[in-house]
């Protein structure tokens, strides 16, 4: 082999190997720059969330909508071990689809769109009033996320009734 193909190869992998980078990298810089309005938590605040690792599914019979949640590494962590309290700096993401019938195999659903980015992060001072979660919701319409325009006490109120399981409705889901 000639060396300049040699060196056009090379640059060409290394090329290939940069632009799957990017894609990586690209993925988790489009969350777009939404706040919160009554807690300011921020879309941001999760960015990179497409990198988490799932730790459960769920599927919301009267939504019609599968739900994946995502914990970063200290959620994680704390979630495969069972611990009784989250440490401060979890991070629990949950994605819901809108679901449709595969085609063309109708007897199974397939995730459809997007509707919905919300998280739970923990820092038992910050957010001491909500037993020491901050919530926030982004929800997808017409391709364009907007922050949810409810009051977040709504969620501190449902979620109160797991106040046990530290406000939190998942359970590490086994795989194996
Ligand atoms: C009426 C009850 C209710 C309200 C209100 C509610 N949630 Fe939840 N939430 C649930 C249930 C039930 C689950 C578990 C099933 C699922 O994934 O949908 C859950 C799951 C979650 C999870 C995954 C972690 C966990 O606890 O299992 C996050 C994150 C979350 N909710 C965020 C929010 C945010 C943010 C709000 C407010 C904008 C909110 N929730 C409002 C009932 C509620």
């Amino acid at each position: 082999m000639k060396k300049s193909s040699i060196v056009l190869g090379s640059l060409l992998l290394l090329g290939g190997m940069a632009s799957a980078a990017d894609i990586y990298l690209s993925d988790a810089a489009k969350v777009p720059d939404l706040v919160m309005k009554d807690t300011g938590l921020g879309f941001k605040d999760i960015e990179g969330y497409q990198n988490y690792r799932i730790v459960a599914t769920h599927f919301r019979k009267d939504k019609h909508e599968i739900r994946y949640i995502l914990a970063n590494p200290v959620a994680y962590n704390a979630l495969r071990t069972h611990a009784s309290v989250m440490p401060d700096g979890s991070k629990v993401v949950k994605i819901g689809w809108s679901v449709k019938e595969m085609s063309p195999f109708p007897a199974a659903l397939e995730a459809d769109k997007i509707q919905r980015v919300e998280y739970m992060i923990k820092d038992k001072t910050k957010h001491a009033e909500s037993d020491g979660w901050g919530y926030a919701r982004f929800v997808k319409k017409e391709g364009t996320y907007q922050a949810w325009k409810g009051d977040p006490k709504s969620c501190v109120a449902c979620h109160a009734s797991v106040k046990s399981q530290d406000a939190l409705f998942t359970k590490f889901q086994t795989m194996f």
